[in-house]
């Protein structure tokens, strides 16, 4: 058996996926159709040609201009059943997802818009596959720390369905401490915290992210490599990387996939996890994000099983899910 073979049949989890980066330029038209919304692309060969960034903040450009064609339930939920529909066929098992309600409130979209839509997805697929999953709400951090306040009030009344907290959007000049107190509240009601970290941020900001915001986990976190101390520090509170190879590729956070740092994260006795971050711009889903590695790394079947491992004990799912897949 290859190991692209076994890398399909392993059970995964999706720890990092930004459902707004699910948006696959086929359904961004046929939505954008149904809504009446113009598109500053004129067709899905145009809008996939400008697919090609030097830095993350040329990505996000694209990815807030296409989450602006999303106004209704049905569009959270078709947006977000796509994307369930194809990581159940690649051995998906349980996900967790971001979605930034910053990014569709300033359009006008109610929260509970947003959160029905991509919520009734999930429960259709737990119901049809099994699938477990807990959904993330993401501050922007180029917004305001009042901005994340009171998105934090909207969302209160749907506290139920939000599991935890994240902070994306871009990194430099946006450190983890600008949003100190409204990590401590969101913490104070019971919920998870995360933090992209060290994408293109200095090592400076996962340090923020965990000795000043007391993140339960890191997105990304490349950077932390930079820094003895820190690698040390992650170990020591035994945090999970959700580690996005393809992402780093494309946002030029690596310059060669054969240089992606992941074999190194797991050397170093790091919890590094594969996640496909923004799937429909980086160019695959989970299994095209362990086939880049398979392909462009030396990365061995005990290493490739370590990653799925890591992708189940450093989830929030339920324990009695995480024996049922260990
Ligand atoms: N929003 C969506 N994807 C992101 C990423 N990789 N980094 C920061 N913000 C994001
Ligand atoms: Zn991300």
């Amino acid at each position: 058996e290859t190991l692209i073979e076994l890398s399909k049949k392993m059970p995964k989890t999706e720890l990092h996926l930004h459902i707004e980066g699910t948006f696959e330029p086929e359904q961004m038209f046929a939505i954008a159709q149904r809504n009446q919304v113009e598109l500053k692309y004129n067709t899905v060969d145009a809008l996939k040609a400008a697919y090609q960034f030097t830095n993350l903040q040329d990505f996000l450009d694209l990815y807030y201009q296409g989450m602006s064609v999303l106004l209704h339930e049905a569009d959270f939920y078709d947006l977000t059943m796509a994307y369930l529909e194809k990581v159940h066929s690649e051995n998906v098992v349980h996900v967790e997802i971001f979605f930034d309600p910053q990014g569709h409130l300033s359009r006008g979209v109610s929260f509970d818009v947003q959160i029905q839509g991509i919520y009734n997805a999930l429960q259709d697929a737990e119901k049809k596959w099994g699938m477990t999953s807990k959904l993330i709400m993401s501050f922007l951090r180029h917004l305001s720390e009042e901005s994340a306040f009171e998105t934090l009030e909207l969302a209160k009344p749907h506290l139920k369905w939000i599991y935890g907290i994240g902070l994306d959007s871009s990194e430099v000049g946006h450190p983890p401490e600008k949003f100190l107190r409204v990590f401590e509240a969101c913490k104070n009601l019971g919920l998870k915290i995360t933090a992209h970290a060290g994408e293109e941020g200095p090592p400076d900001y996962v340090w923020q992210a965990i000795e000043q915001i007391g993140v339960d986990r890191i997105d990304h976190g490349n950077r932390a490599l930079e820094d003895d101390k820190l690698i040390e520090a992650i170990k020591q509170r035994n945090l999970t990387l959700t580690v996005c190879p393809l992402s780093n590729l494309k946002l030029c956070v690596v310059n060669d996939m054969k240089n992606h740092p992941i074999k190194n994260m797991l050397t170093l006795g790091l919890n590094a996890t594969v996640n496909s971050d923004d799937p429909a711009y980086f160019g695959g889903y989970m299994n095209d994000n362990y086939a880049s590695l398979i392909n462009g790394t030396s990365i061995s079947k005990e290493e490739l099983f370590q990653l799925a491992k890591n992708g189940i004990t450093g989830s929030w799912m339920e324990d009695h899910h995480k024996e049922r897949h260990l």
